[in-house]
């Protein structure tokens, strides 16, 4: 059994203006044929930038991908994007269920897998985020919150090429901090059995990646975990060369 390409994705956040396509664009220069067959690179722009970073990516390599959709596909929502518009934008995934968003806007797992399926049903690859926060940390309750949010968060009907699970403690998210890589182990370890329970082969080749805190300095190490399949970086996804360090733990 080969092991899944890996995928580093940036998620840009809230973070973004027209000039920060150029750090987009370094990112294409520095994305060479043997990092491009080694892992996979995606950037998930503020939706502003999504329409001009995918025609930006075009020959680079790199695929975009969004950071929310609503699971209607068109209606009365004010403000909100349908996964359909971020296909039509050109995004190719859409990360659901990421932490500050499940804390700012009260998503709940049930809300998290209808939007996944959203994705799905527009075509885009769902990245499907889950994780403790420090006080179930402390208490525990890590993996019974993981597994959880697992179950209630992934829809029937994942595969590996249209679902990624992204493990991210609320805990390390822009603190500086990471667990170690025992404890990364344990918890991808953990997920993978609950896919792999559920969906068979397509669960064991699922991606899954890491997310919080993540830099040029610590990636060779993460992304060395056993059932670690890449990340997802928001800080260090920001500027190219930090962005590229990271993807070079795979160089
Ligand atoms: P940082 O890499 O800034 O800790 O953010 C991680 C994250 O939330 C990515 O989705």
């Amino acid at each position: 059994m080969t092991a899944p390409k890996p995928l580093v994705a940036g998620n840009w956040k809230m973070n973004g203006l027209k000039e920060a396509l150029s750090e987009f664009q370094a990112m294409g220069k520095g994305y060479g044929a043997e990092l491009q067959s080694a892992v996979d690179l995606m950037i998930c722009p503020p939706a502003t930038l999504l329409y001009t970073m995918s025609v930006s990516a075009v020959g680079s390599g790199i695929t975009t991908g969004g950071q929310d959709c609503h699971q209607n596909a068109s209606g009365a929502h004010t403000g909100d994007l349908s996964a359909e518009m971020l296909s039509d934008a050109g995004a190719s995934a859409v990360i659901v269920g990421h932490s500050e968003r499940r804390a700012d806007h009260g998503e709940s797992d049930g809300t998290v897998k209808a939007k996944a399926e959203a994705g799905w049903r527009a075509g885009l690859i769902a990245i499907v985020c889950v994780g403790e926060t420090e006080a179930e940390r402390d208490q525990g309750a890590t993996l019974d919150r993981i597994g959880s949010q697992v179950a209630g968060s992934v829809p029937d009907g994942a595969r590996a090429d249209n679902t990624v699970v992204a493990y991210e403690p609320v805990w390390a998210i822009g603190t500086g901090r990471t667990p170690s890589a025992v404890d990364v182990a344990e918890v991808h370890a953990h997920i993978r059995k609950e896919l792999t329970d559920r969906f068979g082969e397509e669960g064991a080749q699922m991606r899954i990646l890491y997310g919080g805190s993540v830099k040029p300095g610590n990636a060779k190490e993460l992304m060395a975990v056993e059932n670690v399949d890449g990340a997802l970086v928001g800080g260090a996804s920001l500027k190219a060369a930090d962005f590229l360090g990271i993807a070079a733990a795979y160089g």
